[in-house]
Parts: structure tokens; sequence; C-alpha cells
């Protein structure tokens, strides 16, 4: 899909990725924990960014489409620093949402004007997308009143960040990520709710996790929301999805349980 209307303008990269870092250094001098979640956020908007390219690359789309949605990818947790800072969490709720809150930063704040050099020659049908796409990037589902165009773009932005979320949770593993060991997260039972979700093929609702193991399914049953078939591919050559359903639950009813589940991923 060209975009005629911006055929002119050309992202330039370099500077942007240069504005973000100046950015991110605003939490430089944090240290502890907090710095530790910056970290890798950072780490984890990079490889979003690159898996928009990847994701837009594969479907074909022009060169400037695939900047948009790299660019799209480099924005779209902008509020998490703010968030880890003020909450010591990267746990959203009504008074904190990141993605609202990034995209209210970004383009009613017009922190997007500082970090895009000529963010005023984009046109406005492309603010929109961005603005929409990083405003709707973690939503359980999303709106139907968007454009072909805003649909595109938030569609690859929300299949990206899943892609990463599963490297993230492989790298940094259970203790950082669910608080435990996973030996202790393996003694734990997987709610009705979660494993409904995975036999009727959707993401969990993550409001619905109780136990450790839900928390850990929750993050396998993401891949139900992987929307292009491109993304779903990756996210098997990938391998962390495969490292993280190499598991055995230490109660048999739960392992069998959990096999059931796991054969709903393999269908797909
Ligand atoms: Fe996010």
């Amino acid at each position: 899909m060209n975009n005629s209307r911006n055929k002119d303008f050309e992202f330039d990269k370099e500077t942007i990725e240069r504005n973000c870092e100046d950015f991110y250094s605003l939490y430089n001098g944090i240290r502890g924990e907090v710095h530790d979640m910056c970290e890798r956020k950072k780490a984890h908007t990079r490889e979003v960014a690159k898996n928009c390219r990847m994701i837009a690359e594969k479907m074909g789309l022009g060169e400037y489409d695939c900047d948009l949605a790299w660019v799209i990818g480099m924005l779209h947790d902008f509020a998490r620093f703010g968030q880890a800072v003020r909450t010591h969490s990267f746990v959203d709720n009504e008074r904190f949402d990141h993605a609202k809150l990034g995209a209210r930063l970004l383009f009613t704040h017009h922190l997007a004007d500082d970090i895009i050099p000529g963010y005023d020659r984009i046109c406005e049908t492309d603010r929109l997308v961005m603005e929409k796409a990083v405003y709707h990037h973690s939503d359980y589902s999303l709106p139907e009143d968007l454009s072909e165009r805003e649909s595109l773009f938030s569609r690859i932005i929300r299949d990206a960040d899943k892609l990463d979320i599963f490297r993230v949770v492989v790298i940094n593993g259970p203790e950082r990520i669910y608080g435990c060991s996973l030996e202790e997260l393996l003694k734990t039972d997987i709610s009705p709710e979660i494993e409904k979700a995975f036999y009727e093929h959707r993401p969990a609702d993550y409001r619905e996790r109780v136990t450790k193991a839900d928390f850990l399914m929750a993050h396998i049953a993401l891949f139900f929301g992987l929307e292009e078939t491109i993304s779903r591919q990756r996210a098997k050559e990938q391998g962390y999805l495969g490292k993280m359903m190499d598991i055995e639950f230490a109660v048999p009813s739960v392992q069998k349980k959990y096999l059931g589940m796991k054969e709903q991923i393999l269908k797909r």
C-alpha cells in the first residue's frame, strides 16, 4: 500500500532514534529496580520496532509504510518509563493506562513533534494512524470505527508487541516476570476462565488471572491474538513460545488440562 499523500516525505530514522535516546536519558539518573524496568522497556521498544518493520515488509508494504510501522514501534511504549517511576509496576489501571497516556503525551502534548523531524509535513491521515495505533496497542480488541489504514498499522504494532512479549518472558525468566520460581508456578492451578480462552482461540482477559500459572498461560494465549499469518509463523520460528510451553505441571490433573490447552496452540 503506497501513500501518495506523503510520497516526498522520508522518516529520518537516525534522528528519530537519537531523539528517543534523549527522551530515555531523562530517566538515566534512576537506580535499582526501576532502572532495570526502564532498561527492559528500551530493549523491548527497539525489538518491537524491528518486528513492526519485519511484519510490514513481509506484508509487502512500501518503504514509507515500513518506516511508518517502525516509527509506531519506537513510540508505542513512551509512557512506560513514567509508569515505572511513578507506580514501580507495569500494571495498567484506569488512572494509569500507558497506551492512552503515551498517545496523549505524544500527540496532544506534541512530544511526537520533538521526536520526528518534519512531523508537520506528515499528512493528517498518517498522524492519526500513529496516534490511534499507539492509543489502541494494548486494548483487548480493536474498536470497529478505525479506517482501513488505522486498522492495518494497529494490527502491525499489536502483533509486533506480542511477539516481543514472548522474548521478554523467556529472557527475563519467571522470577522477574511473575515474581516466583518456575517450580512454584508449576504447582499452581489454571483457572477455568483462562482455560476457556484457549478453547475459544482468543487471548485471555488479563483481569481474569488468579494463579501464577494463569499469568504464564495468559502470556501464551497472546498467540491467539496474532492477526497476521506472518506473525504466527514468526512466533513459532522464534522459539520463545516453544520454550514457554515446554513445561510440566506438578499435579497430574493440571498437567492434563494444560496439554489440552497446548494442543489448541499447536493446531493454529
Ligand atoms: Fe505497551
